[in-house]
């Protein structure tokens, strides 16, 4: 028996759900570790559907405990109208239920306000990322910049004000450069004390509780969001997320010790997608990266966007193995790739004249490789639904093993459809 952490390979929406909510069930506590409410996480048990952001999936299942990490970034507001969303639909959070890491950092309606602000500046000179406007990065600025205001510093008001003018004295130069209005000290107490009481209850000393539940034999279940591509130091740098979303900061972002982590699970779509701006470099925008986004119901849960689709990066996903140190896969998504006559896999790229295995690190170079693929004979029949090998065309189960061989790392799971129960199970992450 181990602990699981786990993470998307790709850039993100790989079918993280579905998974991570068939690997809650068999987990006692479930913990986020990093990203905020711009992730979006649909579950579906007993054909009611819930529609998670900030919180953790174990969430909706009685006797868990669901953990939001020290590496997370929390919107009290965002969290306060989860839990109310969740009511309505008979879950009860609680304290019992929840726990928030007393030094999480909290994002505040100015960190929104930045993020909208930037956005919308970059837009007019073609230089945007395309963020969830949620005031992710803007936060994670102030936590690395040594003024955010935490989830502990509610408790304290006697350290608070001080707090609050050093957040402000950055924020209002930054929104008179930008030509915006500036905040009040008065207005940010406000926020924070309007809150405070009802998210105080949820706060725990994580690093504690985790290495209690680890000593006492407790499967723990590391939620990452976004994927490695949207890593902060390994992803398509700028056009990323602003926190390390590969498996390693499972560790820092709650508290236990690396060697505890176990099995890293990479979550693979059978082709490739992207939501935002950035290089992507098997793209395809024809008819065929259609075919993807409207069979595979390729739009955004949090900000209902459509997503660029492509083939399958294997020189990426090979990456993402490495700097995660997956164990193994859960691949999802392979159905969406039924009826194609010819399906491609990018093995390499193409920059000025010759060939190389990874995508480079420089943003130039990353938008001038060309994609080198091999090509394979696609099937026909419907892989929707499949529970075994057997049931799967020969062609199907060539394109696995040819991905497998290609990434550098074997299929633990594979799922055929959005249905919990149709997925092939090759090991189970928790008895590895
Ligand atoms: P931010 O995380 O809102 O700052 O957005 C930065 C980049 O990450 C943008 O390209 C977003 O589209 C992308 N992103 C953030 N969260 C997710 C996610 O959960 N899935 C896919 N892409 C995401």
């Amino acid at each position: 028996m181990t602990n699981v952490v786990v993470v998307g390979s790709q850039w993100g929406d790989e079918g993280k759900g579905k998974i991570v909510d068939w690997l809650s069930e068999r987990a006692d506590i479930v913990v986020r570790f990093q990203g905020g409410h711009n992730a979006g996480h649909t579950l579906v048990i007993d054909g009611v559907s819930y529609k998670l952001s900030l919180l953790p999936s174990g969430i909706v299942r009685p006797g868990k405990i669901a953990v939001i990490g020290n590496g997370v970034v929390l919107d009290p507001h965002a969290l306060l109208a989860e839990i109310e969303k969740l009511g309505a639909q008979g879950v009860k959070v609680t304290p019992e239920n929840l726990r928030v890491a007393d030094n999480a950092t909290l994002i505040l309606s100015l960190h929104r306000e930045l993020d909208g602000m930037r956005e919308d500046a970059a837009s007019n000179s073609g230089t945007k990322i395309g963020t969830t406007r949620r005031g992710i990065g803007p936060a994670y600025e102030d936590k690395v910049g040594r003024r955010a205001i935490r989830v502990m510093d509610l408790a304290d008001m006697e350290t608070l004000p001080g707090k609050v003018d050093r957040i402000l004295t950055h924020h209002n130069a930054l929104r008179r450069g930008l030509g915006e209005k500036e905040v009040s000290h008065e207005a940010i107490m406000q926020e924070l004390t309007s809150i405070a009481d009802r998210v105080l209850p949820f706060r725990e000393t994580v690093w504690e509780l985790l290495d209690k539940q680890r000593r006492k034999g407790a499967r723990i279940l590391f939620e990452g969001a976004q994927g490695s591509l949207l890593d902060i130091d390994h992803g398509t740098y700028p056009f990323v997320t602003s926190s390390n979303t590969v498996a390693g900061q499972a560790s820092a972002g709650s508290g236990m010790g690396p060697g505890a982590l176990g099995y890293i699970l990479g979550i693979t779509k059978a082709y490739t997608t992207r939501v935002g701006e950035g290089p992507f470099p098997t793209e395809l925008k024809d008819e065929i990266g259609q075919f993807l986004g409207e069979k595979g119901h390729e739009f955004g849960t949090v900000t209902g966007r459509k997503r660029r689709c492509g083939w399958f990066d294997a020189a990426l996903v090979r990456q993402s193995v490495a700097t995660n140190g997956i164990t193994g896969i859960a691949l999802t998504k392979l159905d969406v790739l039924d009826g194609l006559d010819e399906l491609k896999i990018c093995v390499g790229y193409m920059l000025d004249g010759q060939q190389i295995d990874h995508l480079p690190a420089s943003q130039g170079a990353q938008a001038r490789v060309e994609p080198v693929y091999v090509s394979l004979e696609g099937w026909k029949e419907s892989t929707v639904g499949a529970r075994s090998w057997a049931d799967l065309p020969a062609q199907a189960i060539k394109y696995v093993r040819q991905v497998e061989e290609l990434i550098g790392a074997p299929v633990a799971l594979l799922s055929t459809s959005p249905e919990r129960d149709d997925t092939i199970l090759v090991t189970d992450p928790f008895e590895d």
